[in-house]
Formats: structure tokens, sequence, C-alpha cells
């Protein structure tokens, strides 16, 4: 396994590119099952999270022809409707191929999610707004079973704000018969950019974006081109990258448009910080001060820039009090950020982080995608040597990311398993 290994101290200063968001590109890749004709997607990441994406869709039948940073994908030859286990265990996001599947061809068999390590995850959401349009739905063996000969519109109501179930239900509701209502609806910007493609495919929506989405079904939708939207995740990490370091970094090819609770929390804590129409730029000078918050739908600040912002906070001047509200088991990255000597006590779902003034490299261990993003972050920062284990998890969601980070000063290496 791969690991990183990171020599802290040095300021970040220069520009990054920031690459097409994950959360947006998995279900856009998705959507590719709703037609038969061709579509055409810009701005695509390289991550393993898309090749197992495109590996899912390619069992189904899905061509795929990847060029650099784009991708063609057509659904004229679908042979299988079932998400086997072996692909969902390693990407939940695959339950993203039961609401298209179902809507195209009435059936669907995908493998049902299991818990995670950030929390158990169900998709029940998912599963009842299918049975509002008319599904019928078995758990059999570890399989959803779902069948329909056509979806029917319905009014639903989620029970929580479910970004991936609005997705799933969005993407069925584009080809049911008649009128679809999602209320509670996620506003996640991931959302506007599905409906985006989707209108672009002949599907006519309307209220995305905001908490009740209206779908007209239509009988059938076409190819499409669309350009996947800057990743805000990955904006927002190196942000707090150079809010932890010193320095000065442009990152080209963004939003700040869709980080305003993100940017808010760094301002508040020391980063200055410009925006223009698809820049940002972080001016970093002295310590970071703490700042508190807690994560909650968007617009809210998002619970995956929590590891990030909780890496911050352990140099900050002050005690953060952090509590996590979507996921219930998204603290492993503490422990880790515990052995570079940082101070955090947990109660519950609070983090309480008292600031030190300095953290030491150690060896630590990734557990989850965004946990992996915050241990670079204090690697970064922490005097002498850090090794970060188990960075597949990093591999999952950010596209080169010792790579960008090397070319703006950072002393940041990968050591793969054959040279370790
Ligand atoms: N939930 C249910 N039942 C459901 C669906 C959700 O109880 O049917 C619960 C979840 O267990 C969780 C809460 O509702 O406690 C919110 O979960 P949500 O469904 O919104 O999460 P998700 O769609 O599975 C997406 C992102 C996550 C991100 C969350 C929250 C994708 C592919 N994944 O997950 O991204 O943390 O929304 O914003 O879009 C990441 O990129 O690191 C990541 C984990």
């Amino acid at each position: 396994m791969d690991k990183l290994r990171i020599t802290g101290g040095q300021r970040l200063s220069g520009e990054i590119t920031v690459s097409g968001a994950k959360n947006a590109a998995l279900p856009i890749l998705c959507a590719s099952l709703l037609s038969a004709d061709a579509v055409t997607l810009a701005n695509v990441p390289s991550l393993r999270d898309i090749d197992t994406t495109l590996k899912l869709l390619g069992q189904l039948g899905v061509r795929a022809d990847r060029g650099r940073n784009t991708v063609t994908l057509q659904a004229d030859q679908i042979s299988s409707l079932e998400a086997p286990y072996e692909l969902v265990k390693t990407m939940r996001a695959s339950i993203l191929v039961l609401g298209p599947l179902l809507a195209r061809f009435g059936e669907a068999r995908v493998s049902l999610p299991g818990g995670c390590a950030i929390g158990q995850r169900p998709v029940d959401q998912h599963i009842k707004g299918l049975e509002a349009m008319g599904a019928e739905i078995q758990i059999e063996h570890g399989f959803v079973i779902a069948k329909a000969s056509r979806l029917k519109g319905a009014i639903i109501r989620t029970d929580m704000v479910t970004v991936t179930g609005t997705e799933n239900l969005m993407m069925a509701a584009a080809l049911a018969d008649g009128e679809t209502v999602i209320e509670n609806a996620a506003r996640e910007p991931e959302i506007i950019d599905l409906a985006e493609l989707l209108i672009a495919m002949g599907a006519n929506i309307s209220g995305h974006g905001t908490d009740r989405i209206v779908i007209q079904g239509v009988e059938r939708l076409h190819g499409a081109e669309h350009t996947i939207m800057p990743d805000r995740i990955e904006t927002g990490t190196f942000l707090c990258a150079v809010a932890a370091t010193g320095g000065d970094l442009m990152l080209r090819n963004t939003s700040h448009h869709t980080l305003g609770a993100t940017l808010d929390k760094l301002r508040e804590a020391g980063l200055h910080i410009e925006v223009g129409d698809d820049w940002i730029r972080g001016t970093m000078q002295g310590r970071p001060k703490a700042t508190s918050f807690r994560t909650s739908e968007y617009p809210g600040f998002p619970t995956d820039m929590q590891a990030q912002l909780m890496a911050l906070n352990t140099l900050a001047d002050g005690t953060a009090f952090i509590v996590e509200t979507i996921f219930e088991n998204r603290f492993m990255h503490v422990q880790e950020l515990i052995r570079l000597g940082a101070q955090i006590d947990i109660d519950g779902n609070t983090a309480v982080v008292t600031g030190v003034e300095r953290l030491l490299g150690a060896r630590v261990m990734a557990t989850d995608l965004r946990a992996s993003a915050s241990l670079v972050i204090a690697g970064l920062a922490a005097e002498g040597s850090t090794e970060i284990e188990r960075i597949y998890h990093l591999d999952r969601g950010y596209d080169r990311m010792e790579s960008k980070l090397q070319a703006v000063g950072a002393q940041i290496e990968r050591i793969s398993k054959d040279n370790a």
C-alpha cells in the first residue's frame, strides 16, 4: 500500500488548478444510464472513485471513451441490471445506478451498501422514494431488488436531507410518468450540477438548489455535453493547508459561490481571502485563530470539510468546539491528529480542540477520505517528518494531491509499496 512522507514546515506559495468535483461527477456518470445516446463530460477528475464508477458502468454494458479529463459514455447496449457487491462495497455511491436503471429498464439489482468508517449510512430514503413512485422493492440476500413497469410521479418528502437520495430520486423521476415533487430535498451545488446535465438531456426540472424540486417526467432523454463543476471540497482543503502552513496560494478553475460557509470560517481563522470569477486566493501570516463550527446541510458548513478545519484548529490560538451533525462516527482522524501532538477531547458528537503552538511529525494512518486530507494538512504544518499510511483513501477523492502540493513548495512524496 502506498504511503505519503511529508517534511513539514514549508510555506505554500504558487498556483493550483482545482479539479472537477467528485461528488458531482459520480451521479453525473450514472445519469448516462438514462439515455441510449452519448453523454460527453468535461472536467472529469482523475480519481479512484471515478475508475470504480466507470468499471461498474462497464459491467452494466455502458461504453466509455476516456480522454484527458473527458469521458464519453454510451448506454445503448445495456447487458446487465446488477451492481455487484465487490464494487458497491468499495464505493457506496454505486447506489446511484438504482434510480436510472429502474426508471429506464424497469428493473435493478443493487448490492446493499453496508455501513462505512464514518457511519451506518442507510439507503432507506432512496427506497422509500422509489416505492412512492410505484416501485416494488425487496431486500434479498443483501441486494436491493427493484421492479416497476413505469415509475409514476409522486410527492416525496424524505425524512432527512440526503444528497445521493435526492440525486437518485431526481434521476428516476426524470423518466417517470407525470410530476414528481421532492420535498426536503438536498440543496448542495452538486445537485444543481446534476440537474443541469439532466435538463441538457431533455429533462424537465425546476427548483433544483432549493428544498423543493419539481420534475415533470418525459418519455425519453437524449445525449448531451456537460462540464463538471469545480470541486469545492478540494478547494477548501488547499485553503486549510495554506492557512495551516502560512504562505500565498492562488486556486484556479474554482468558484467561491459554492464555498460561503467554508470561506467565512477560514476568514475567522485569519486567512486573507480574495476572490474572482473563477479563482480564490488565500494568504496567511502568523498563527491561526480558533474557530468553532457545526456541520450541517448546504448552505451550512460541510461535513466533508470538518476534518480539514479541525486540523487547522489543532494549531490555533484558542479553543474550538466542533460539532458533527451529519454522520455519527466522523471523528476517526482525532486519534491520528493526537499522535502529532494535537489536544482534542471528544464528548459525544463534539470535539473540543485546544490549539497547541506546534505539531510534531509522526507515523499516522488514514481512515477515510477527508480524514486523510486532515492528516496531510497537519503533516505539512508539523515539524519534522510525518508518514501517512493507507493513502488509498486519499486517492479515492483527490486528484494527484501530492503533485499539486509539491508544485507549491510542499515537501511531500509518495512511497509506493514496491520501493517502500
Ligand atoms: N441517511 C439515512 N437514510 C438514507 C440516506 C441518508 O439515514 O436513505 C442519513 C445518512 O446516514 C447521514 C445523513 O442521512 O447520516 C446524510 O447522508 P447523505 O445521504 O446526504 O450522504 P450521502 O449522499 O451518502 C454525500 C456525499 C458525501 C457527503 C454527504 C453529506 C456523495 C457521493 N457523497 O453522501 O461525501 O459527506 O453527502 O454531504 O455525494 C466525501 O466526499 O468524503 C463524502 C463522504
